[in-house]
């Protein structure tokens, strides 16, 4: 079992390069499905999320190839069989979009009910809406959802809920339907945009993603086509704060800004200076951070997967603030890691109140999830002494290369192989 080591107090400085986002990726990979052809995917982040979703496509029959290290071949033309059976899907919540391009090419589909980050009830109910709506009939059995259909025909589809899951396979499921297919409340997420653009890059025809309707009119055949992802805002987004705790002065490249605004806005309420320009962001602190408050919610608001690494940089900052997740039922499970360090945060349902404490102190830790890992890692960076990060394979699920990136700016951070962790976490 490995887990980071890290002397914190160091400022970071200098300039990190982010990575294909991970959220976009693992939509787009199951998509090359629907293919009729080979697609070259550019600028995807090598993370195990994206390695397991090559697994699965490798593993129903695909041609995968790496010819870079941010760049494969997919021939997903030769898939033998529509199934993702459970030792696959059970390592990620995204394994489910293996359900909407199954549907979609095969009009038959029987994915493992998805495993991932534990952030409270994650329900696939309108996942199976959107689906039905289509004309498949859909069932669970045995822990696997099945999903058949004789044909899928265009239809309107409601979202109870903005679900980005749910978005994403109703554009996957729909894309070679009959017809016009309407996607109402849907989520706004760059990752949603991103993969319309891969599918009309295809010759989809998808319009409005990254607005709440979404139209997808059905083509019958979709060519090969080579695709770069968009680079990753919440990684961006963990740096920018990773800077601002550690008040450091870091130029973050390869961003969108404008997928940024709502942690730039936020970041610049607390009292980090953040400078825009075409593709990078420069984050630097040169005065106190001062409390604000935060609810998360669906895009273009405060991102909820960026919610436990400000909380940290809040906890640094002067005056009480007021977390409020929006999202998830259970997303504050770093917050018992965070208080080993000497933070003071009271949770209550599903807000958090953060007095700054101004400074924390290194304590052996556990990385609840992903986005909480990351959290610890930036509260490691800021704290006094040495923080021992444990099941940083959480982290390692949506990082790429992070202990490498934050060395080159400056960090004191080691990842270590314990052999002992292994046994004492089994006892
Ligand atoms: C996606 O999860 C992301 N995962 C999550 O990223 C992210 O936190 C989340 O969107 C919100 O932005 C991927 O893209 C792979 P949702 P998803 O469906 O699709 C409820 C990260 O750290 N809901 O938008 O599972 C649900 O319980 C992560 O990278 C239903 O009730 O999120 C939640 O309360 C983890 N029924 C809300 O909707 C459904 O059928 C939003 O979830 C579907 C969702």
């Amino acid at each position: 079992m490995e887990k980071f080591i890290i002397k914190g107090g160091r400022r970071l400085e200098g300039e990190v390069v982010i990575s294909g986002a991970k959220n976009a990726a693992v939509a787009i990979i199951p998509a090359v499905i629907l293919s009729d052809e080979p697609c070259v995917l550019e600028n995807v982040p090598n993370i195990s999320d994206v390695s397991i979703s090559l697994r699965i496509l490798f593993e129903m029959g695909a041609d995968v190839k790496y010819i870079g290290k941010n760049t494969v071949r997919i021939d997903a033309t030769g898939i033998k069989e529509p199934i993702v059976p459970y030792e696959m899907a059970r390592h990620m919540r995204a394994s489910y979009y293996f359900l909407g391009s199954l549907l979609g090419k095969y009009k038959c589909a029987r994915v493992a009910l998805p495993g991932g980050c534990y952030l409270g009830d994650r329900p696939i109910d309108q996942h199976l809406k959107a689906f039905t709506a289509l004309g498949a009939a859909c069932a669970i059995d045995r822990g696997m959802v099945d999903a058949q259909a004789e044909m899928l025909l265009g239809s309107q589809i409601y979202f109870d809920i903005v679900s980005v899951g749910a978005t994403i396979n109703a554009m996957l499921a729909s894309v070679k339907a009959s017809g016009l297919t309407i996607i109402e409340n849907a989520a706004k997420e760059p990752h949603i945009v991103d993969l319309a653009n891969f599918l009309n890059s295809m010759g989809a025809d998808i319009m409005g993603a990254g607005t709440d309707v979404i139209k997808v009119r059905g083509v019958k055949k979709l060519k090969g086509t080579t695709y770069a992802i968009i680079p990753d805002q919440i990684e961006a987004g963990t740096y920018m704060v990773a800077a601002a705790a550690t008040k450091g002065n870091v130029l973050i490249k390869n961003v969108i800004p404008k997928h940024l605004e709502s942690i730039t806005n936020k970041l610049e309420k607390i009292g980090v200076n953040v400078e825009e320009f075409d593709d990078s962001v420069r984050v630097s602190v040169d005065g106190p951070l001062v409390k604000t408050s935060i609810k998360t919610m669906p895009h273009p608001g405060f991102p909820t997967d960026m919610q436990p690494q400000i909380s940290t940089l809040l906890t640094l900052a002067e005056g009480t603030s007021i977390i409020t997740e929006d999202i998830f039922d259970n997303r504050f499970r770093y917050v018992d890691e965070l208080r080993r360090m000497g933070a003071d945060i009271k949770v209550d349902g599903h807000v958090a109140i953060i007095e700054g404490v101004g400074q924390l102190m290194g304590a052996p830790v556990t990385a609840p999830d992903l986005r909480a890992g990351a959290a610890l890692v930036i509260a490691g960076l800021a704290a006094h002494g040495v923080t021992e990060i444990d099941d940083i394979y959480h982290i390692e699920r949506g990082y790429e290369d992070i202990e490498e990136k934050l060395r080159a700016l400056g960090a004191d951070i080691v990842k270590k192989n314990i052999p002992g962790a292994a046994v004492r976490k089994a006892l």
